[in-house]
């Protein structure tokens, strides 16, 4: 949509939200509710992106430094008019300028997309975005003529009268308007009302009067247009969305077993004939790849999983699984673990910037930090590469088809080179051969009849 243009409202504080952050800044599907926005105007391809901010403008302006937005300031938040007319000279002279508010951001690209194309095809100088509500208090009502086919105002619920109060069909706050009316109207909008404040409705009554052509288009799906004003609606529309992004992901082949205990950000992607199982938590920019068995109770963030990988009650956190691989239940991959081609990382592991080599195998209750573990290793239960000297963090280096066995201690720095073993209860501070052996604890001696000279001794006294 090369001639329209977006502008966004984001100036409240949103003061029903009882919070410090402003209220843009709240997070759907792990997302600032502002970036949703971002997001679809990127989406419809539109000219000029504005974004109007007020409210702890400076953190919403390093919140969004990674896109490419522009800012107009509200200093004073006087009404949405108001805050229209603080970026008009951001705005172009023609074409289309739309109007979004920042706290309306589960509105669908496909829809704006319609109701602009409704706008330019019935040649109107201002379209209005409604839905109709069972209970439609404290919205707009939209007012339309006999004809029902242009809106002749927008009443704000607290200035509304009985009748208008009747009335279901409410304003959501979005609107397209022709940018040279909307500029004309904008100097002609005052702030006679409940509120004082500048009203971006009025300019309906007064494009109206102007003899221009006015209209309203009407959305089924009210949940897309909803405003988040309080935390019960962030958690409603939360809700909505996280349905919507399952929904996605069920129709390109994922498997869900239970939605409502499936939490999936909306940057995640999920390759086909993954089964993701109760209490899966996928978050950031985590890639999973096919046929994978995610869960019960995963929690990953920012990790790349490819195919074939099976992940149970465990926690990932920026790190890399090559296919094939096994982790769980109860492993902790920390940010920077590499974990290689059919591996298995399995119980109370705990992995942290370290690389793990195809086929090798950590199998229960130990400790991988700051390692570089080879191709066909075995680790046996218990071993802890002890990577801190108390000031600073030191490698292990295990090299291809060593093997360490049960309840070892490496200290770092140290090597294990290939071939090598290390045997069970070592405490190994320095390096082992290829092909050796490293025994490095005390010698085992049975004192004979030890325990009969003990119980004697007990008896005399
Ligand atoms: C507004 C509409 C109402 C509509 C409802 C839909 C007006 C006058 N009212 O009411 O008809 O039914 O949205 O959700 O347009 N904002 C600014 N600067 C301001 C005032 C507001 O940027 O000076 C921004 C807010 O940050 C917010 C948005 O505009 O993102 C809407 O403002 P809000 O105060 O929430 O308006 P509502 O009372 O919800
Ligand atoms: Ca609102």
């Amino acid at each position: 949509m090369k001639n329209v243009s977006v502008v966004v409202l984001a100036a409240g504080e949103g003061k029903r939200m009882k919070s410090k952050t402003p209220k843009v800044l709240h997070k759907l599907a792990g997302v600032p509710m502002i970036e949703h926005i971002v997001d679809t105007m990127d989406a419809i391809h539109c000219s000029h992106k504005v974004l109007v901010i007020g409210f702890k403008a400076d953190v919403i302006k390093d919140a969004l430094s990674h896109r490419e937005v522009t800012f107009a300031l509200q200093e004073e938040q006087l009404g949405t008019g108001h805050a229209v007319m603080m970026a008009e000279d951001q705005l172009p002279d023609n074409g289309q300028i739309v109007v979004l508010l920042g706290d309306v951001p589960l509105i669908r690209q496909s829809t704006i997309e319609a109701f602009v194309a409704h706008h330019i095809q019935h040649k109107c100088s201002a379209t209005v975005l409604t839905t109709a509500m069972d209970n439609p208090y404290g919205y707009g009502r939209v007012v339309r003529d006999e004809s029902h086919e242009s809106v002749l105002k927008i009443v704000e619920h607290r200035d509304a009268s009985e009748t208008e109060r009747e009335i279901k069909e409410i304003n959501t706050g979005i609107m397209c308007f022709e940018a040279a009316d909307l500029k004309r109207a904008l100097k002609n909008i005052s702030n006679t009302n409940d509120q004082a404040e500048y009203y971006l409705t009025d300019a309906f009554e007064i494009l109206v009067k102007e003899g221009l052509k006015t209209s309203a288009y009407l959305t089924e799906d009210h949940t897309e247009v909803m405003g988040i004003n309080s935390r019960v609606q962030l958690e409603e529309a939360e809700g909505i969305l996280r349905r919507r992004i399952l929904v996605e992901h069920m129709e390109a082949g994922v498997t869900i077993i239970d939605a409502g205990n499936t939490y999936v950000e909306k940057y995640v992607k999920i390759g086909c004939d993954t089964v993701l199982y109760p209490g899966t938590y996928l978050k950031g920019k985590t890639r999973i790849g096919e046929d994978c068995e995610v869960g019960p109770n995963a929690h990953i963030q920012d990790t790349h999983i490819e195919d074939g990988i099976t992940i149970k009650d465990s926690t990932l956190i920026e790190s890399k699984v090559d296919c094939h691989t096994n982790i769980g239940p109860y492993a902790y991959l920390r940010p920077k673990s590499d974990i290689g081609k059919h591996v298995k990382i399995g119980d109370f592991v705990e992995v942290k910037n370290s690389r793990v080599d195809d086929h090798s195998k950590v199998s229960h209750l130990s400790y991988i930090g700051d390692g570089d573990v080879g191709k066909n290793v075995n680790i046996g239960c218990g071993v802890v590469f002890v990577n801190y000297d108390g000031k600073k963090k030191h490698r292990t280096v295990i090299k291809d088809n060593a093997f360490v066995g049960c309840n070892v201690n490496l200290v770092a720095p140290i090597t294990v080179e290939e071939n090598a073993y290390v045997a069970a209860g070592s405490t190994v501070t320095k390096t082992v051969p290829e092909n050796a052996l490293a025994v490095a604890r005390v010698r085992q001696e049975n004192k004979k009849d030890w325990v009969l000279r003990k119980q004697r001794k007990a008896i005399k006294k």
